[in-house]
């Protein structure tokens, strides 16, 4: 896959797949490609060539409603600042892509309640974003990016905003709701010891695949 802006190459051919239920940080300078990269997965940017394929289905010929659909259905992003709906409190923030997939009322309620729980935030379920810690929201964030059990997350510097303590917190939680999910993660991360969590680091240099090392077991 290639990405130009205008005449300067942002993504200069980078071949990447990610098996299903892997977890696999990016790495790589400011201006390396990485968000370009996240944006090509995720269909936002259509690549200026090759082709992306997200669950068997080749989301570059998409229409901008069809790339919608995928988003919605098996798709997951967590941001730097969680971007919650500051007007609905942390349990309605969870169940958005419920209620988007138009998952009825009930068994929505059910799979939120369950993964405040895994996340540990039930007890603040009814309070909105701006009443609740940084990690916390940033929890809520990734319940929301999983709650529909989409095959990929996509995160761009999920812990960007956290001390050192929640970032380890934030990182456990996705990673392991991630897994009971079987949802693969593709992580943008500047940080070595948020990389060091991913199963693989991919590294990128000037729009291209400097390193690919998968973590051995154990
Ligand atoms: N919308 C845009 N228009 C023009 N050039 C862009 C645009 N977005 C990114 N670029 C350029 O493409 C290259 C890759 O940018 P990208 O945002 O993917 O880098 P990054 O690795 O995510 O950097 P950072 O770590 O700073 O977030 C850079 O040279 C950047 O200046
Ligand atoms: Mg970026």
């Amino acid at each position: 896959m290639r990405h130009s802006y205008g005449s300067s190459p942002a993504l200069a051919g980078v071949d990447l797949a990610v098996p299903a239920g892997q977890s696999v940080a990016v790495t790589g300078r400011s201006g390396s490609g990485k968000t370009t990269l996240l944006y090509c997965l995720a269909g936002i940017v259509r690549p200026t060539s090759g082709s992306v394929h997200v669950g068997g289905e080749n989301i570059v010929g998409l229409d901008d409603a069809e790339a919608s659909r995928m988003r919605a259905t098996k798709l997951g992003f967590v941001f730097q600042f969680g971007e919650l709906v500051a007007e609905l409190d942390l349990r309605e923030n969870v169940a958005l892509p419920l209620r988007l997939a138009g998952v009825r009322r009930r068994a929505a309620r059910a799979r939120t309640d369950d993964v405040l729980r895994r996340l540990d935030i039930a007890d603040v379920a009814e309070r909105r974003p701006g009443e609740v810690s940084g990690g916390q929201a940033q929890r809520a964030a990734v319940g929301r990016a999983l709650v529909h059990r989409p095959g990929l997350v996509l995160a761009d510097e999920p812990t960007g905003s956290l001390d050192s303590a929640n970032r380890d917190i934030v990182l456990r939680a996705l990673l392991s709701l991630a897994s009971d999910v079987g949802s693969a993660v593709v992580l943008v991360t500047h940080e070595a010891a948020v990389a060091r969590h991913c199963a693989r680091r991919v590294e990128l240099v000037d729009g291209q695949v400097a390193g690919d090392v998968e973590r051995t077991a154990g």
